[in-house]
Parts: C-alpha cells; sequence; structure tokens
C-alpha cells in the first residue's frame, strides 16, 4: 500500500472515531430547554409533532457507556492489530504468522509419530493401515487435484493406481519422483512427419496394442517409427523409464481426451507434442511427509484399492 492511501485510511478511521465520539457526547443532553415535566414526568424539548412531544431524557446510561466502550475498544484493537493503513500493530500478528504457529504447533504434535515412520521401509509402511491412513490424508490434501482421489488420474495426469509406471514403480523411483519432480518431453512431430505420417505413424501405435487400425498404414507408419520414435519409446513400443516415454503397447493412455477418439487423441499427441509436469514436492512437503505419501502411492499399485 502507498504512504498516501495508507495514510488516507489512517485519517479517515481515526476522524470516523472521534467523530462519533464527539456526536455522542455533544447530544448527551439536549440545549433546547423546554418545558418543564409536570407530576414528575421528564421535560419535554418543546417538540411537538402533531400533539405529540418529544421528551428530554437522557440516553441511557447502559447505551452510552456500551457506545464508549466499542470506540475504547476500536482503538485499542487498532494499535495492538494490524488495520489503520500499513501500521502493523503492536503485536506484530500476521494472517501468515498465525497460520505458520498452528501448523508448527500441529507437526510437533505428529513428529513423534513421524519419526517413527521415517525409520521404517516404504514397503513395510505401504502394509500398515495406519501409516496408509496417514499417507492417504496428506496424499489427498496435496496430490488428488491432479491425479485424483484413489490415484484414479485424468487426462494428462497418469494414474498412480495401475501398476504401470512412466518413471518406475519401486519406492526409490516414486521417492525420486516426489523430490525431484518430474517433466515429460515429447517433442512435436507435425512439421517432421506430415499430415499422411501422423496418421500412417499413429495406425502403427494402434496395431502395437492391438487396436482396430489399417494394416497398410500401420506398415508405413512403422518404418518412421523405427526411424524417428524408436529411440525413445524402444523399437518394439514398451517404452522408456529414464525419460518417463510411455509403454505404447499396453493399451495404456495418459492422454486421454474424453470427446476425442483414441486415434484422434494419438494424433494430437504426435501434432503437437506433450509436456506432463509434475511438480517438486521437496521445497513444499518435509521429508517425512514425503515418505509416507511414497508408501501411500506404493500401496495403491501394489493392492489396487485406497
Ligand atoms: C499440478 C498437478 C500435480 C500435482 C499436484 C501432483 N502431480 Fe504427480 N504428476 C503430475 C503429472 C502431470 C505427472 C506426469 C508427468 C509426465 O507426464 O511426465 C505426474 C507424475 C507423477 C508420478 C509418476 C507416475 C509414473 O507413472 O511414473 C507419481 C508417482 C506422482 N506424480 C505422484 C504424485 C504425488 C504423490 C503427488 C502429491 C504429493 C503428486 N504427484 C502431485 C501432476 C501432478
Ligand atoms: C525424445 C523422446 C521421444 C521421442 C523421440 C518420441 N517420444 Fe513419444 N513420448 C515421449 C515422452 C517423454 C512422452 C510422455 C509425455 C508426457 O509425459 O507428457 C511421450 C508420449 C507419447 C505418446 C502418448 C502416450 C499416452 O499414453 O498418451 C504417444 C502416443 C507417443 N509419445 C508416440 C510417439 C511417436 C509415434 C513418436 C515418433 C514419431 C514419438 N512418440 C517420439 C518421448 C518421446
Amino acid at each position: 500500500m502507498s504512504t498516501f492511501w495508507s495514510w488516507w485510511i489512517i485519517v479517515i478511521t481515526v476522524v470516523t472515531l472521534l467523530g462519533s465520539l464527539w456526536l455522542l457526547v455533544a447530544n448527551r443532553k439536549t440545549t433546547i430547554s423546554g418545558q418543564p415535566g409536570t407530576d414528575g414526568e421528564a421535560p419535554t424539548t418543546g417538540h411537538s409533532y402533531d400533539g405529540i412531544e418529544e421528551y428530554d431524557n437522557p440516553l441511557p446510561a447502559w447505551w452510552f457507556w456500551k457506545f464508549v466502550g466499542t470506540v475504547v475498544f476500536a482503538a485499542v484493537y487498532l494499535a495492538l492489530y494490524p488495520g489503520l493503513g500499513s501500521f502493523q500493530g503492536l503485536l506484530g500478528w500476521t494472517q501468515e504468522n498465525q497460520w505458520e504457529a498452528s501448523m508448527a504447533a500441529a507437526d510437533a504434535k505428529m513428529d513423534a509419530q513421524y519419526a517413527e515412520y521415517a525409520s521404517r521401509t516404504i514397503d513395510d509402511l505401504a502394509g500398515d493401515p495406519a501409516a496408509k491412513r496417514m499417507g492417504r490424508r496428506l496424499y489427498n490434501n496435496n496430490c488428488s487435484v491432479c491425479h485424483g482421489v484413489g490415484g484414479s488420474g485424468a487426462n494428462g495426469f497418469p494414474n498412480l493406481a495401475d501398476n504401470d509406471w512412466l518413471y518406475g514403480g519401486h519406492p526409490e523411483a516414486i521417492l525420486a519422483t516426489l523430490n525431484g519432480g518430474r517433466q515429460g518431453v515429447m517433442p512435436a512431430w507435425g512439421a517432421v512427419l506430415g499430415d499422411e505420417g501422423v496418421v500412417n505413424v499413429t495406425e502403427y501405435v494402434l496395431s502395437l496394442s492391438d487396436e482396430p487400425h489399417n494394416a497398410a498404414q500401420a506398415a508405413a507408419g512403422g518404418e518412421q517409427f523405427a526411424m524417428f520414435c524408436a529411440s525413445c519409446h524402444m523399437p518394439d513400443g514398451s517404452g522408456m523409464q529414464a525419460l518417463g516415454a510411455p509403454n505404447l503397447t499396453d493399451n495404456i493412455w495418459l492422454y486421454r481426451q474424453a470427446d476425442l477418439t483414441l486415434a484422434e487423441n494419438i494424433r494430437a499427441t504426435l501434432r503437437q507434442g506433450r509436456n506432463g509436469i509434475m511438480p517438486s514436492q521437496s521445497d513444499k512437503l518435509r521429508p517425512e511427509k514425503i515418505h509416507l505419501i511414497a508408501a501411500y502411492v506404493y500401496g495403491l499399485s501394489q493392492t489396487g484399492a485406497p
């Protein structure tokens, strides 16, 4: 906030507070002296509306002091907490440090539990229901937006429960994926292959997993596959985990936009390329948490059940 707007807010707030206090005190007693009351009744202000007279009663004391109290409360609050422009308040309270303090308190409570789990292998934890429950909670908070509840996956986001892996599914590979992140690089082939080439190679890719295809086009596409694709996807199409190049023979597809046919999805992959990004978790989550999540994910592929 610029200094000008900060002072703008400070001045308006303070003037409003003092102004309402002044209004209250100044009007506590009306200065219009009206008629004295009869029979012990309060005096009137002298105002008369259609014969109805206005009494000159003071404000009730409880109401008056409650109002003063709210003004005092506001002044004390604005001195202690942020609220007056960019003034931080005497307590130094911020939303962030409150959040951090409560996270630290929660972490401290869990520390003993985490330490116990961190000392056990992922293989071991994947068979421990209590550890898996904690892992599932962490997974749901941090991973399910992309990979779905239970690791079901989505278009462009790999299924983590099917025991089919881009980068490998043993505990070390999963840990490496979580800690370092992954970036799949599938170059675009539209310009190299041309329209006919894209169609032919697509038929060949379909043939690799025994999907319906045009045999003549697939044969032509096979030659181009050997030339352009085998270096990453291997000559037999079985993929390469070091690069995250998917196995093209298992009929499991990472890119499967629902309103397109399988052939259309593959042609789109070839024309435009694909660059799936798995964000690194090591700067977001403590190693103990990553360890538990890895155990949960590993367990998914072992049993297929969340
Ligand atoms: C912003 C979306 C996003 C989030 C959040 C995310 N991932 Fe991923 N993840 C991806 C994408 C995209 C890929 C595939 C990368 C590629 O195409 O090469 C991937 C890949 C993976 C893989 C490799 C799968 C394989 O077949 O080898 C694992 C394991 C994984 N993620 C686990 C997790 C876990 C556990 C979390 C939570 C801590 C998580 N991911 C959070 C998007 C995400
Ligand atoms: C430089 C290595 C490399 C080359 C060369 C390459 N690919 Fe890929 N391919 C990849 C990677 C990595 C992915 C995964 C992209 C991702 O995770 O976002 C991929 C993804 C794909 C997919 C999507 C699979 C799915 O499950 O949705 C298809 C289909 C494919 N490639 C076919 C081909 C064909 C056909 C060629 C040759 C014209 C080819 N690739 C050349 C690395 C390569």
